[in-house]
């Protein structure tokens, strides 16, 4: 599928996906849920992809959902906004569930939808200054598909604070409530995207996919309930070939074969 508001830039196994709509700060509409979904597919069929650096052009990341778009839709009956919502929530769900660790660098802004955009990546980086919000509620309306990933990242006391208040916060909270991993120097934003690229590119890319889906099978749950699934994922892992390669290479001092330098 050939894209508008998306530009790839692939090099080996890193893939670099830009949101590209500047001139509305990169807010989404039904045109682009459907480019991300329809990427993010493809994503998920590429076994050879290792690493997303998932970013925004211009001066600001995301302004989150298009209020163009989500205005236009009081011409339309409530089912047709319950479809269109659902093609919404299943772009969220098809980013958050890519087996390849998905980086977000982040700019300027994050608001609304573009924090829930970050809240479905693996690794977040930002700048100082960088304003996040999930801003909806101050629009008349509420922060809903986004809201299971970013529950899962900041948990339900900074949901019940920041959804309901829609108050805007610095790079700082954010990292305070988990919802990024790293706030460094505008200059330094890029170097930071690649110390992270170049860490993935060491882990094992058949663990990482098995990690990522263990990660919401466990998480909340009571440790008794879930060891059928997690004696079952690391059973599984350690005898597969990438779990024999790096058993093996640490105990012969070696390298394993995945590893490999970024582009
Ligand atoms: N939907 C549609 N258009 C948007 C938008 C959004 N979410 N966010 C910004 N734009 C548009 C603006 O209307 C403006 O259009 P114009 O040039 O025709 O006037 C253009 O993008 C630039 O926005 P501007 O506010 O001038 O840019 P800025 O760099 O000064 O500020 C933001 C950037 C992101 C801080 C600011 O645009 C903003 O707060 N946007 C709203 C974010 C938000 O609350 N999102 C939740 C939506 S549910």
């Amino acid at each position: 599928m050939a894209f508008q508001f998306l530009t790839l830039d692939r090099r080996g196994s890193v893939e670099y996906v830009t949101l590209n709509r500047p001139d509305v700060r990169n807010a989404f509409n039904e045109h682009v849920i459907v480019e991300l979904t329809a990427w993010a597919s493809a994503a998920h069929q590429d076994p050879s992809l290792r690493v997303v650096v998932f970013g925004g052009a211009g001066k600001v990341f995301s302004a989150g959902a298009d209020a163009a778009w989500m205005a236009k839709m009081a011409g339309y009956s409530h089912d047709d906004n319950v479809r269109d919502a659902t093609a919404g929530a299943r772009m969220f769900l098809a980013i958050n569930t890519i087996p390849a660790i998905v980086i977000g660098r982040i700019q300027g802004a994050a608001l609304g939808g573009g924090s829930g955009l970050a809240a479905v990546c693996d690794i977040v980086v930002t700048e100082p200054q960088a304003i996040f919000g999930f801003t909806e509620t101050k629009l008349g309306i509420l922060p809903a598909m986004i809201s299971p990933y970013v529950i899962q990242k900041i948990g339900v006391s900074a949901a019940r604070e920041l959804f309901l208040t829609g108050a805007r916060f610095d790079a700082v909270r954010a990292k305070e409530i988990g919802l990024v991993h790293a706030v460094v120097p505008a200059d330094q934003l890029d170097a930071t995207v690649t110390r992270y690229v170049k860490e993935a590119l060491t882990a094992s890319p058949t663990a990482v996919a098995r990690a990522k889906a263990l990660i919401p099978k466990v998480a909340g749950r009571a440790p008794e309930d879930v060891i059928a699934i997690t004696a079952d994922a690391i059973a599984a892992q350690r005898v597969s070939p990438e779990g024999q390669d790096g058993l093996q290479a640490f105990l012969t001092k070696g390298k394993p074969g995945w590893i490999k330098e970024p582009q």
